[in-house]
C-alpha cells in the first residue's frame, strides 16, 4: 500500500504521522509546495519508526514524480479557516489549488482513490472528480466520519458512556446546513431519545453543526486536524484492509436520495474498490428536506467553480 498525502500542513502532517504509528501503509509521501517542509517532517516521522516499530517507508516531496502510483491520495493542501470565516469563504483559492493538485496527481497514479479533506469539502470532491475523470467511487470526501464523531463525543461526554457505545450519523454537506439523524443515533442500540431528553440532542445537534468553528474559535490561527486526521486514517483502514465500513462520506449521487450531480455525505460501504455501494436509508419528510436544503447550499457553490 502506497499513500501519498498531498500537504503537509496540520492536517497532512497528522494524517501521515496516524498512517505511520498504525503500520496502514507500506510507504508514505508527504508532499507540499513549502521547500523543506514535508522532507523534514517526513525524516522526523521517518526516524520514529524503529521506536514505534513500524516498518512504513516515509518520504517527504516537493515534486510529485516520487507520488506515482500511489493506491491512496489523501488531498489536504490548500487554507485553512481563521476566526470570522466560513468554510464557504476558502471557496476561489482552495478550487484553484485542488485543481493544480489533482491534475498532478490523478495521472500519475491512474489507479488511485483520492481522498479530499481540503474545504469547502464537497464541492472540493467535485473538483477532484471532474479534473481527475475517476470513476465517483474513487472520488470520496472525508467529512461525515469527523461530524459524526464529534455528536458521539458531546453525547457520550453528557451521558458518562463510552463512546464506543455511541452510534451516529450525520449527513449531508459539510457545512452549517449538514443533517446530524437524531433518529438513527443510539447508545448501545437504546435509541438516544430514550437516554436523554429533546432539548438537551437540540443543543448537540448545534454544537456538532457549530463544530469546526468552535475549534477555530479557540486556536485562533487554524482549523481542527487531530479529529480530522483520526477520520482520515479510519477511512484509510476501511480502503486498505477492504474492511467495507459502512461510513458516512462525501460522494457525487447518481439518483440516490432523489438526487443528481451533487456531492453530499450519505452512508457509504467503504472497501478496497472505494465506495462500493451508496447505502440509501428511509428519512422522514423533514430529514429529507433538510437534506434537500444542504444539497441545495453545495450545489450553489459548485455553481461558482470555474473549469476553463
Ligand atoms: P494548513 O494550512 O496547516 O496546511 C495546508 C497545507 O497545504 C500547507 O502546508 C500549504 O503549504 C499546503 N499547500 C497549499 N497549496 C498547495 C499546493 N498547491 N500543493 C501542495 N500543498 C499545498 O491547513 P490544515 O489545517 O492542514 O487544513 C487543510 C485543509 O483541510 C483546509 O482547507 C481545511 O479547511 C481542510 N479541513 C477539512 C476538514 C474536513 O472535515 N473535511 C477538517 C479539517 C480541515
Ligand atoms: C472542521 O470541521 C475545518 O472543516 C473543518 O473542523
Amino acid at each position: 500500500m502506497k499513500i501519498t498525502v498531498v500537504g503537509a500542513g496540520n492536517v497532512g502532517a497528522t494524517v501521515a504521522q496516524r498512517l505511520v504509528d498504525r503500520e496502514l501503509a507500506n510507504e508514505v509521501i508527504l508532499t507540499d509546495v513549502v521547500e523543506g517542509m514535508p522532507q523534514g517532517k517526513g525524516l522526523d516521522m521517518l526516524e520514529s519508526t524503529p521506536v514505534l516499530g513500524s516498518d512504513v517507508k516515509v518520504v517527504g516531496a516537493n515534486a510529485y514524480d516520487e507520488t506515482a502510483n500511489s493506491d491512496i491520495i489523501v488531498i489536504t493542501a490548500g487554507i485553512a479557516r481563521k476566526p470570522g470565516m466560513s468554510r464557504d469563504d476558502l471557496l476561489a483559492t482552495n478550487a484553484g489549488v485542488l485543481k493544480s493538485v489533482t491534475e498532478q496527481v490523478a495521472p500519475r497514479s491512474p489507479k488511485s482513490i483520492i481522498i479530499v479533506v481540503s474545504n469547502p469539502l464537497d464541492v472540493m470532491v467535485y473538483v477532484a472528480l471532474k479534473v481527475s475523470g475517476f470513476e465517483r467511487n474513487r472520488v470520496i470526501g472525508m467529512a461525515g466520519v469527523l461530524d459524526t464523531a464529534r455528536f458521539r463525543t458531546f453525547i457520550a461526554s453528557e451521558l458518562n458512556v463510552s463512546v464506543e457505545d455511541v452510534q451516529a450519523f450525520v449527513l449531508g454537506g459539510h457545512g452549517d446546513s449538514m443533517v446530524p439523524l437524531v433518529r438513527y443515533t443510539s447508545v448501545a442500540g437504546i435509541p438516544l431519545t430514550e437516554m436523554m431528553a429533546a432539548d438537551k440532542i437540540e443543543k448537540f445537534v448545534k454544537r456538532t453543526r457549530d463544530g469546526g468553528a468552535e475549534i477555530v474559535s479557540l486556536l485562533k490561527t487554524g482549523s481542527a486536524y487531530y479529529a480530522p486526521s483520526a477520520a482520515v486514517a479510519q477511512m484509510v483502514e476501511a480502503i486498505a484492509k477492504d474492511k467495507k465500513r459502512i461510513l458516512p462520506c462525501s460522494v457525487f449521487l447518481k439518483g440516490e436520495y432523489g438526487m443528481n450531480d451533487v456531492v453530499l455525505g450519505v452512508p457509504v460501504k467503504l472497501g478496497k474498490k472505494g465506495v462500493e455501494q451508496v447505502v440509501e436509508i428511509k428519512l422522514t419528510d423533514s430529514e429529507k428536506a433538510e437534506l434537500n436544503k444542504s444539497a441545495d447550499d453545495v450545489k450553489a457553490n459548485m455553481a461558482k467553480v470555474k473549469f476553463s
